[in-house]
């Protein structure tokens, strides 16, 4: 199935420097970038982004996290690409990633309050239409 998704490089993946080498990754696999721009997100994107974690304890940390910097906005496009940039990311900790995946090779060792991940990826298709709709609208 040919599907879109919403990836994001995150501010540390912007202010380290890895945003080449995130996109070789991305097609390496074949994913072909339909859209990209680079947006600072204001905490009102963030609280439609995040609709499923606010109120919970990390969210502050993590919106301050997100507005610490400019992030590089993309649709991404290819077969199973939903689940497939998951797979790509690694596990949401970069701690627990797997070697040969984003966080789990580029990922800090070391956390703050939020977790300093590097990407984002829709969870599934229709989580990505809806997050494709609210930040390329
Ligand atoms: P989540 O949607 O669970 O992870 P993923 O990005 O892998 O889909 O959480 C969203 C972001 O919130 C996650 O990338 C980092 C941050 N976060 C924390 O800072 N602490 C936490 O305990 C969790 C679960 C997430
Ligand atoms: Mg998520």
């Amino acid at each position: 199935m040919i599907e879109r998704t919403f990836m994001m490089i995150k501010p540390d993946g912007v202010q380290r420097g890895k945003v080449g080498e995130i996109i070789r990754r991305i097609e390496n696999k074949g994913y072909r970038i339909v859209d990209i721009k680079m947006v600072r997100p204001t905490e009102i994107l963030l609280d439609a982004h995040y609709a499923e974690h606010v109120g919970k304890s990390f969210y502050p940390s993590l919106v301050a996290y997100m507005t610490s910097g400019p992030v590089i906005a993309m649709i991404g496009e290819g077969t199973n690409i939903v689940a497939g940039w998951r797979m790509l990311m690694g596990a949401t900790n970069p701690t627990d990633a797997a070697p040969g995946t984003i966080r789990g090779d580029l990922g800090r060792e070391w956390q703050s309050d939020a977790i300093m991940n590097l990407v984002h990826g829709s969870d599934s298709v229709t989580t990505a239409k809806r997050e494709i709709e609210l930040w390329f609208s």
